[in-house]
């Protein structure tokens, strides 16, 4: 299930970050706003569990959210600024990482590093900023999946409409939180209107990797 989110706030910072005058450092921070956003919309639903906590009025029980059945897990490395954003919110929930590569060439991605915990019975939580073929987030899906967690969800920031429909035909049971979904891909697999590339964005790389 796809949500795209409509808050006129989430559409300005979203289109903030196509601007090419936001630095890096603007860049990074805005994506950490997105990313609490979204996540405040994926969890909305989550049950609270109580707790017995020390209060100024002594012990009493209050509603939390099971940070420890949280697992986060980021593609890197345009991913980085998203799980530090959702980790701070959550300091007690398990992180995983994914190094994926898109190859330009053949717009495949290859995973080349996979250090993901022990997700049974947990809620996944997946962070990349960008769909652009759904390619890399489709491959990470699945090796989530094959850890059999209770249940998977994507935060991204933005994505094109045939990333969408990759994901609707091959992951459809994930749901899928994603502030903006663009118009196409080009001929070069990037999103259009898009914002660039969020890594090279966030890392300050344009000029290495065009
Ligand atoms: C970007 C992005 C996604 C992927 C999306 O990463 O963060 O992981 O491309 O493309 P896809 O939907 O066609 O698979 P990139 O490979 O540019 O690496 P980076 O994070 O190091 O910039």
């Amino acid at each position: 299930m796809i949500h795209q989110l409509s808050n006129p706030v989430i559409k300005t910072l979203v289109n903030r970050l196509r601007e090419t005058q936001t630095d890096a450092l603007r860049f990074r921070h805005i994506i950490h706003e997105l990313t609490r956003l979204l996540a405040y919309e994926a969890l909305k639903t989550e049950k609270l569990e109580e707790e017995k906590i020390n209060t100024w009025q002594g012990e009493q029980a209050f509603g939390f959210i099971k940070e420890e059945d949280l697992i986060f897990v980021t593609i890197l490395r345009a991913g980085l600024p998203m799980i530090e954003s959702v980790t701070a919110l959550f300091p007690k929930a398990s992180s995983g990482f994914l190094a994926m590569k898109r190859d330009e060439r053949t717009h495949q991605s290859v995973l080349y590093y996979d250090r993901i915990p022990e997700c049974k019975g947990k809620t996944v939580i997946l962070l990349d900023p960008m769909i652009a073929t759904g390619g890399s987030l489709c491959d990470a899906i699945s090796v989530i999946k094959a850890k059999l967690p209770k249940k998977v969800i994507s935060l991204n920031i933005i994505g094109s409409p045939e990333g969408m429909e990759i994901m609707e035909h091959k992951h459809s049971d994930v749901e899928l939180f994603i502030a903006q979904i663009d118009e196409k891909l080009d001929e070069h697999m990037f999103i259009v209107p898009g914002l660039g590339d969020a890594g090279d964005r966030s890392y300050n790389t344009i000029e290495y990797f065009e």
